[in-house]
């Protein structure tokens, strides 16, 4: 069934990774010619953010945004728009604004610049980023503090009509999670019960080795579908270190950093943990693959482990392997699992 994840997959649904800069611009040829090889769906990790692409009240910077939709065209691959209304990563002009008008007029200009800027280019955008708090209750953000939840539905209605080819997501993480997921359904209903266009959502996937969640996973996949949702992973890791908030009465401090026993694996990753990615990672793609007539994309939050977010999160400086290429950029062994899923049948 071919030899890149693409090919391999290309009957079932899409194979994303995430790009930074240093891919954006080329600079690294080993890692440019894998992303072409193996992978037909593109999102940016950071750059098109408000706070990168949109740095003050009248100033736009499209210069990294424009090659990474180049980027796409050229290589004809499937152009992920992240993310149009987050309230992380937000510019600093954002954080004065204080009456509801001005934060509306931000949220609008801001959706029809970029968006509009990529419209008929851009396949999906991620309209509105975690939303929800881990009980399902919205969450206490800038947007929701003075808008109300009808900022959601203002979000998309815009994006609707500002590029109608657009597919539009609501995109989260732990929506796989019963409490979060109940909060996200009612999200979407509200939006589809108002006539508001919604074609799909994103349950991002950031998980460990460790999760114990294929039932929630399943459930997530099949009650979303049944709402006449596409259903796509957006940001799929899984972390191999332990994590400081699992343990009881712990905090993300100066104790954490410096203790050894969270950065386990500084020089390399032992086979036995080689071994439980590859089989976690298998785990999940027959899962996908069972259902891949509701599931549209798989995305990897990065390419390889040296670039991934996960090193620096929620403790600075570790050495974490959560993908499916090593620091020197060659297939783990999880990769070879996720081929191996295809070649069997
Ligand atoms: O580019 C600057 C650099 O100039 C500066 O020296 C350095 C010092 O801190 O920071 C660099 O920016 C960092 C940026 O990543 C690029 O590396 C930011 O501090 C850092 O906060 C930022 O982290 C990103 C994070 O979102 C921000 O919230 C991660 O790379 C990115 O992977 C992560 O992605 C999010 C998704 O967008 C939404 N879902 C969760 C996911 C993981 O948190």
């Amino acid at each position: 069934q071919g030899n890149s994840l693409k090919s391999a997959y290309q009957e079932d649904f899409l194979i994303g990774t995430a790009l930074g800069t240093e891919h954006i611009l080329e600079r690294n040829e080993k890692a440019n010619q894998l992303i072409k090889k193996e992978f037909n769906a593109i999102t940016p990790e950071n750059i098109m953010k408000s706070q990168l692409i949109h740095p003050e009240v009248d100033r736009y910077n499209f210069s990294l945004s424009d090659k990474f939709v180049d980027y796409g065209l050229k290589n004809q691959m499937y152009i992920v728009g992240h993310t149009l209304v987050w309230h992380s990563q937000l510019p600093s002009f954002v954080h004065k604004i204080s009456s509801a008008d001005s934060l509306r007029i931000f949220m609008k200009e801001h959706i029809k610049t970029v968006m509009g800027r990529y419209a008929g280019k851009i396949n999906s955008w991620d309209v509105v980023n975690e939303a929800l708090n881990e009980d399902g209750t919205y969450r206490k953000s800038i947007f929701f503090n003075k808008l109300g939840d009808s900022y959601i539905k203002e979000a998309f209605e815009l994006a609707a009509q500002v590029d109608p080819k657009a597919e539009l997501y609501y995109n989260d993480y732990n929506i796989e999670q019963p409490a979060k997921r109940k909060g996200a359904i009612a999200l979407i209903k509200k939006l589809q019960e108002n006539g508001v266009k919604i074609n799909g959502v994103g349950i991002q996937g950031h998980w460990s080795i460790n999760s114990n969640n294929l039932k929630d996973i399943e459930d997530s996949i099949l009650e979303f579908s049944q709402m006449g949702l596409k259903v796509a992973f957006t940001e799929l890791d899984l972390t191999v270190l332990p994590n400081p908030w699992d343990l009881r009465g712990a905090d993300v401090n100066q104790r954490f950093k410096e203790d050894p026993k969270m950065n386990p694996y500084k020089d390399s990753l032992p086979d036995s943990v080689q071994n439980a990615l590859a089989n976690r990672y298998s785990e999940l793609f027959k899962l996908f693959l069972k259902h891949k007539d509701k599931i549209s994309r798989i995305t990897f939050w990065g390419v390889d482990d040296r670039h991934s977010w996960l090193n620096g999160f929620p403790i600075p400086n570790r050495t974490n392997y959560p993908l499916l290429f090593d620091r020197a950029l060659e297939p783990k062994k999880a990769y070879q699992s996720l081929m191996s899923l295809k070649e069997s049948k």
